[in-house]
């Protein structure tokens, strides 16, 4: 044998030797993990199969109009999910930035795509306090009057919803209306200007502009007791004259809150409503306190993720005759506005999947029942 053959044969032996050798040094947990990812590799199923809307709920996804032309993500979107959200590009500011000048282009292209896919569109969101351009609150450089801007909110939500009739299935009406604090309706300019009149305004309109789409209250927060219970009160008051559907609860968690039995109580509550439930901006922070530092995504905070993710489906099945649809907040760790909220600049890692767009424990986790 010459010295390089035998250089190869050793090259060869080692290199055998030390994969075999790894193999067989695996805990049960990591073989159970590439047993895991290599199913999901050689298989198409998706957490639409998973949580299919007859036994549980339609999975959905917020994105912006730029995934639509990215094949990595649109391949994921479509294996995953049965339902969409316009992260940003239905909201007022996207769509109506000067009076009268209605700008459809990102959100047409999200419609269509998911019209070409079979996926379903939740509207997001035709009354909020953020995202809405001054002039809607300006008559020049004064202020506008409360028919103003009544009459502003009913023409805006007339005007989108009937370019999507037949297309949006769901709308989020009103965004966050409800106080944090102590107050019963939050401040906004909206409140201030039009007291709680907007809200069943915006509602009126909603309904007659297209009667067939199902219409929203969505708030965050919504377990905790305090704002659950106004939510709640809202949500009587807007059902007594057949003006609301269903509740969305954002779902902005973390690894820390809520707990098991603030969800059960949360969601037993709104349940006795007789309203169908969506959780709707679903994500899951890796920092327990919301001022965190940055810190390492370790091994352990993937566990706690995980944990938490598991603890939050859990309840979530067990409320599947309400619940009809479970949104998350972001495709992929790659992008996540939780990477400059509440703090600029802190990297979060709060999906189902990675920054490679590659499926994380959680979602092993989740899908696993
Ligand atoms: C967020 C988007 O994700 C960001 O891209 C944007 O800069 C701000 O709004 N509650 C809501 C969503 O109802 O519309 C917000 O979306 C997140 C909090």
């Amino acid at each position: 044998m010459n010295l390089k053959i035998a250089l190869i044969v050793l090259l060869l032996y080692l290199s055998f030797g030390s994969t075999s050798c790894k193999k067989e040094e695996l805990t049960e947990e990591e073989k159970e993990w590439e047993q895991d990812l290599h199913e999901y590799d050689t298989g198409n199923q998706g957490l639409k199969d998973h949580f299919n809307n007859i036994d549980y709920f339609d999975m959905g996804v917020a994105i912006p109009a730029s995934f639509v032309d990215n094949t990595a993500k649109t391949a994921l979107i479509k294996r995953h999910y049965n339902s969409i959200t316009a992260e940003n590009d239905m909201k007022w500011s996207s769509l109506q930035p000067q009076e009268g000048s209605f700008n459809y282009t990102n959100a047409d292209k999200i419609v269509s795509f998911a019209a070409a896919n079979g996926i379903k569109i939740r509207g997001h969101c035709l009354c909020w306090h953020n995202q809405v351009p001054d002039w809607v609150f300006k008559d020049g450089t004064a202020l506008a009057t409360k028919e103003q801007i009544l009459e502003r909110l009913h023409t805006h939500i007339t005007t989108v919803m009937t370019r999507y009739k037949g297309k949006v299935y769901a709308w989020d009406v009103v965004n966050e209306a409800i106080d944090d604090g102590s107050r019963t309706y939050r401040p906004s300019q909206w409140y201030s200007m039009c007291g709680e009149d907007y809200i069943i305004e915006a509602f009126r309109a909603a309904r007659e502009a297209d009667p067939d789409a199902l219409l929203f209250y969505n708030d965050y927060s919504t377990i905790v007791p305090a704002k659950r219970d106004k939510i709640y009160d809202l949500a009587v008051k807007l059902k007594a004259e057949n003006l609301i559907d269903g509740l969305g609860l954002q779902g902005h968690w973390s690894i820390s809150f809520p707990s098991d039995d603030l969800i059960k109580q949360a969601l037993d509550k709104f349940k006795s409503l007789g309203l169908q439930i969506q959780i709707t901006e679903m994500d899951v922070s890796v920092y327990p306190s919301p001022s965190d530092p940055e810190s390492e995504y370790t091994a352990e905070v993937e566990q706690q993720l995980t944990a938490a993710y598991d603890r939050f489906f859990t309840a979530f099945r067990s409320y599947s005759d309400v619940i009809t649809s479970v949104t998350f907040w972001g495709l992929a760790d790659d992008k996540t506005w939780l990477d400059n909220f509440p703090v600029a600049g802190r990297k979060n890692y709060p999906l189902l999947f990675d920054t490679g767009l590659r499926p994380k424990k959680a979602y092993f986790e989740i899908t696993d029942f």
